[in-house]
């Protein structure tokens, strides 16, 4: 049974695989779809709002024939508001589909919701420990849009403490050769010690800066993120963080002309509107990648080797 727990799980020959897969599935999603997934079933059980992650894996699954069982705001709406455990809820959904779509508000939830699935667990978010469905989304755009993963030079702009997703990405990045990364962050946000670490375990190049204007001209990748709001221990702490980084016009004119910017979204004013029409602005196309990634993920978890097969036959 194969689960999507952590960035940790996939080497360089697996994330190649997948980004194939995804390109097939963009061509596929545009001609219609498949039904490759036909008579499956995905559960999307989200205990946090979300827009794109719950979204792009339901289109997905839909996209490739299968049907969705769903329920965001789970915390209020399923059982657990009656007491029951992540374990036996997990237990039980395990009996009514094929693969479960889990986002959760405490750090190691999917990685204890796999322990008692009997399917498939794809962890869409949990608290502030990882997204590493939404990381293999950010190196798939980084491929499509500038060719190539390494030697990039990228900047991690925001809320490193608690964003997730940059925890995700830098594990991820240290698969790739001669990547240098920037962590940009206020002094209550910084990178945690943890993935610092792995880094220097991997022999990855990184810095941590807090002046975006310096940085904005080095780098190949400009990755921005949310300062979240609600997952600061108090709302001081938030405010010293709040509005510190913000992509204008002034940034733009820094940076270079093949650069781009992305951000998993959504976004809370790190990004100014009037920089959405510049064509280094990737953010939105970013997301839609989501749909493909899940897709290939999806087909991977569900039909495993065999679905590489099926799908290069299509392509
Ligand atoms: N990027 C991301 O996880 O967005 P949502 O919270 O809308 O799913």
């Amino acid at each position: 049974m194969y689960h999507v727990l952590s960035a940790h799980q996939f080497d360089r020959n697996q994330l190649d695989q997948l980004f194939r897969m995804a390109e097939i599935m963009e061509y596929t999603a545009a001609n219609g779809g498949s039904n490759l997934l036909n008579g499956k079933i995905m559960a999307a059980l989200f205990f946090e709002p979300s827009t794109r992650t719950r979204f792009s894996f339901e289109s997905a699954m839909m996209r490739l024939g299968g049907k969705v069982i769903s329920t965001e705001n789970a915390s209020q709406f399923s059982s657990a508001i009656k007491g029951e455990t992540l374990e036996d809820s997990i237990r039980v959904i395990s009996s009514y589909a094929d693969v479960i779509v889990l986002r959760h508000n405490e750090v190691g939830a999917a990685t204890r919701a796999a322990k008692v699935s009997s399917i498939p667990v794809i962890n869409a978010g949990d608290g502030a420990g990882e997204h590493p469905t939404q990381s293999l989304l950010d190196l798939f755009t980084i491929q499509k849009e500038r060719g190539s993963i390494d030697n990039i030079r990228i900047a991690m702009v925001g809320d490193l403490t608690y964003g997730r997703t940059v925890h995700s990405l830098s594990y991820m990045l240290a698969k790739y050769k001669n990547v240098t990364i920037y962590f940009v962050s206020p002094e209550n946000c910084p990178i945690p010690k943890k993935v610092k670490d792995y880094l220097d375990e991997q022999g990855v190049t990184y810095f941590e800066e807090n002046d975006l204007h310096e940085v904005a001209a080095k780098v190949d990748v400009l990755y921005m993120t949310r300062i979240q709001k609600e997952r600061f221990p108090s709302g001081e702490e938030y405010l010293n963080a709040a509005g510190r980084y913000v992509i204008d016009e002034k940034v733009l004119k820094l940076m270079d002309e093949k650069a781009i910017i992305l951000h998993p979204l959504p976004r809370a004013g790190e990004i100014l509107p009037e920089v959405d029409a510049d064509p280094r602005a990737a953010y939105f196309r970013q997301a839609k990648n989501g749909v493909y990634i899940r897709m290939a993920l999806l087909a991977y978890c569900l039909e495993g080797k065999q679905a590489g097969a099926e799908l290069e036959a299509l392509a």
